[in-house]
């Protein structure tokens, strides 16, 4: 029996938990909201989708009750506010560090196995927070900003080439913010194909740009943060767990000497399966690339430094 609790049943955490269970990923999924009768409401209103939908995923809400998420395998954080426009993922630590903090030490009481995926923002500076706070190996905890950047990148990439997305493969990696993400658009390819040699290099660029603002131009146009890239990027991490499948997924992870820096949490293409992080997959990077990443580790630091100052860590 697999088991994943999704804490945090507003936009983010039930569409992950939707596509948890539309996929069956799990044989149960638990939401758990601090406020009242919502992730219950939630949980009843996908349960009433099962057989328009034919899943046999089991979903359940509670109300703040970690005791209903015990032994989960996987556990979701996507607690905390979202962004409203005009923000920063940055400008919100200092509502969502304590949030996470307490929630992660709560769910782990639990679930003493499971592996963390952290989706709360500011994403890279919530795994470090978990990471330290939890104190648990680092195959366990993972940050899951690089899955969705770079699905947002596949996808500008696609409208570009006018092409299927699911044909265009590409990654992001470096911090998840509107200035650290780095595309890498010299490992981004058309059915194998370099995209370099499709796109010019002006085009490229414009991807590039659409992509790290891909976040702020959604929240934008929606008054708050998007959720469902989000939500479906949260379940692509934890399916590749639960399903040992061994995927290699750019998220935010704790580095030791890997790409020059240490003691930070961010983005670089992992292998994730039944153990969590299997493999750090080191990519060669040009001057460019490793000046980019580097510039992004300072950044990502920076607002680590936050935690200290406001006593989270
Ligand atoms: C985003 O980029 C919520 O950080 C998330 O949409």
């Amino acid at each position: 029996m697999s088991k994943v609790t999704v804490v945090g049943a507003g936009n983010v955490g039930a569409t992950c938990a939707n596509v948890l269970a539309f996929n069956e990923v799990a044989d149960e999924v638990v939401m758990l909201d601090v406020k009242e009768n919502v992730s219950e409401g939630k949980a009843m209103d996908m349960m009433q989708t099962a057989q328009l939908l034919d899943f046999d995923t089991t979903i359940t809400g509670c109300t703040n009750d970690y005791a209903k998420t015990a032994n989960s395998d996987v556990v979701i954080i996507t607690s905390g506010i979202p962004r409203k426009p005009g923000m920063t993922r940055e400008e919100l630590i200092g509502v969502n560090a304590g949030i996470v903090k307490n929630v992660a030490q709560s769910a782990l009481a639990y679930s003493p196995d499971a592996i963390i995926v952290v989706i709360s923002n500011p994403m890279d500076t919530m795994t470090y927070l978990a990471l330290n706070a939890l104190g648990l190996p680092k195959n366990r905890i993972i940050g899951m900003g690089g899955a969705l950047d770079s699905s947002r990148f596949k996808y500008y990439l696609s409208q570009a080439l006018g092409c299927n997305a699911n044909e265009v493969e590409g990654m992001v990696i470096g911090g998840h913010g509107d200035t650290t993400m780095i595309p890498l658009t010299r490992f981004a390819t058309y059915k194998g194909i370099p995209v370099s040699q499709l796109l010019s290099e002006e085009k490229l660029e414009e991807v590039v740009k659409a992509t790290m603002v891909g976040g702020a131009t959604l929240t934008g146009l929606l008054g708050t943060s998007a959720w469902y890239a989000p939500g479906a990027a949260g379940a692509l991490v934890a399916e590749s767990i639960i399903h040992n499948q061994k995927k290699m997924i750019p998220c935010s992870v704790a580095l030791e000497g890997e790409y020059g820096e240490s003691d930070i949490c961010i983005g670089v293409p992992v292998v994730l399966g039944k153990n969590g992080i299997e493999e750090i997959i080191r990519l060669e990077l040009n001057g460019e690339e490793k000046a980019l990443f580097a510039k992004s580790a300072a950044a990502v630091r920076a607002t680590n430094v936050v935690l200290k100052e406001i006593n989270v860590l």
